[in-house]
């Protein structure tokens, strides 16, 4: 198995960005946690991070063709981007939406997410850690078949 992490905008910024908020984790500890965690689980794990919207959407029509699970973090386009979650829709294999803060906790325009109805589930406010805990579910149940 091969799954996919996409990390959306201001997520490359990691470790800089609003440290009280997001950690202190960089974008690239974060992609050596996630390859660390997929080699432990027995699975091959390719982090990509984009600023622009088209990328994802391209990124996510590659992981619907190849039938490849994914852990997205669409960073604000969770919020409002109908393509993304156009896009998102079209994955046969398991979806995690995940944020590293707890957005219920934050601004009211952080509650909805236009992805939630469509994801096999949502990881929120675990850190980065979530991404190991996702990824390590995508494991378990790709095991139990
Ligand atoms: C985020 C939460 C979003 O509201 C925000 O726009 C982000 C990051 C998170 O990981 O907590 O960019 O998805």
């Amino acid at each position: 198995m091969k799954a996919f992490v996409f990390n959306g905008p201001n997520l490359g910024r990691l470790g800089k960005r609003e440290p009280s908020v997001y950690g202190s984790t960089t974008h690239a500890d974060l992609v050596d946690l996630c390859r660390r965690t997929g080699r432990q689980e027995g699975f091959e794990v390719e982090v990509r991070q984009t600023d622009h919207e088209g990328e994802l959407v391209g990124w996510l029509h590659e992981a619907a063709d190849g039938g490849h699970p994914v852990v997205l973090n669409a960073g604000a386009w969770t919020h409002y981007s109908i393509a993304v979650r156009d896009a998102a829709a079209q994955l046969t294999a398991p979806l995690i939406e995940l944020h590293i803060s707890n957005v219920h906790r934050r601004e009211e325009f952080r509650h909805h997410s236009v992805l939630s109805g469509i994801a096999t589930g949502v990881v929120a406010g675990l850190g980065v850690d979530g991404y190991r805990l996702a990824l390590r579910w995508l494991g378990e149940n790709a095991r139990e078949g």
